[in-house]
């Protein structure tokens, strides 16, 4: 299977919306408000067009990853300049066909080329491990409320990236979702039913 990245642009927008919907459709709650999310980022500054890519297999939209800038309040008051990586999809007919990988690792290492010291993310340690990220707390960073746990990592994207940036993530707003303007975004893609899947934690 061949696949190939490149860079997305304006025009693919709506449809790695309708990719995200499907990829996280009933995944981590009945339906899913990540298309939402990816659609937000988009229009905030914190986005970095530069690190959105779009894999294609045989010429078909298949994955998708993005980045937004993302800040830690150091414990001596600076504000540090990181990134947090996703939504990252792939097409569930395509998923663990190393689509996911080649997304990350490439978006990874065109991360670093821009000069940034570091990613932070939420997510599966049992995925993201294999990419080198570990627990936040490795580098004593916490979440805005002082919080550590197993799916808020951070990886270094050059030795000692993160030397020195000790302190609190301040999550940006835009990974927050409005219920009534889900609503109002979901008119816009194909219907499709809810179902609570076994394991649903949210
Ligand atoms: C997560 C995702 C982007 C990975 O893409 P992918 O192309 O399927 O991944 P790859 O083919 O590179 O890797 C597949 C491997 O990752 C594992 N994997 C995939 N998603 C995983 C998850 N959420 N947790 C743990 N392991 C996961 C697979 O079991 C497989 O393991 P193996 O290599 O030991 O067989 C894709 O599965 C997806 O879109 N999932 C739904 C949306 C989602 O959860 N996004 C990430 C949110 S943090």
């Amino acid at each position: 299977m061949e696949i190939t990245l490149r860079r997305e642009e304006p025009a693919d927008y709506f449809q790695t919306e309708n990719l995200t919907r499907e990829a996280f459709w009933d995944v981590y709650q009945p339906g899913c408000d990540e298309h939402l999310i990816v659609h937000q980022i988009r229009s905030v500054p914190e986005f970095v067009p530069e690190l959105a890519f779009i894999a294609l297999v045989q010429g078909k939209l298949s994955g998708h990853i993005m980045f937004t800038k993302a800040y830690v309040l150091t414990d001596k008051g600076k504000k540090e300049e990181l990134l947090c990586l996703g939504p990252v999809s792939v097409l569930p007919s395509l998923q663990k066909q190393g689509i996911g990988a080649k997304l990350i690792r490439h978006s990874l290492q065109e991360a670093a080329s821009l000069g940034y010291r570091g990613v932070l993310l939420f997510g599966d340690p049992a995925y993201y491990s294999r990419f080198g990220f570990v627990n936040a707390a490795y580098y004593s960073i916490t979440t805005a409320d002082g919080q550590n746990f197993d799916a808020f990592m951070a990886l270094e994207l050059r030795d000692q990236g993160l030397e020195g940036i000790r302190g609190r993530y301040l999550e940006n707003p835009v990974f927050q979702v409005d219920p009534k303007e889900l609503e109002a975004f979901e008119k816009l893609f194909p219907p499709k039913e809810k179902h609570k899947r076994e394991g649903q934690f949210r």
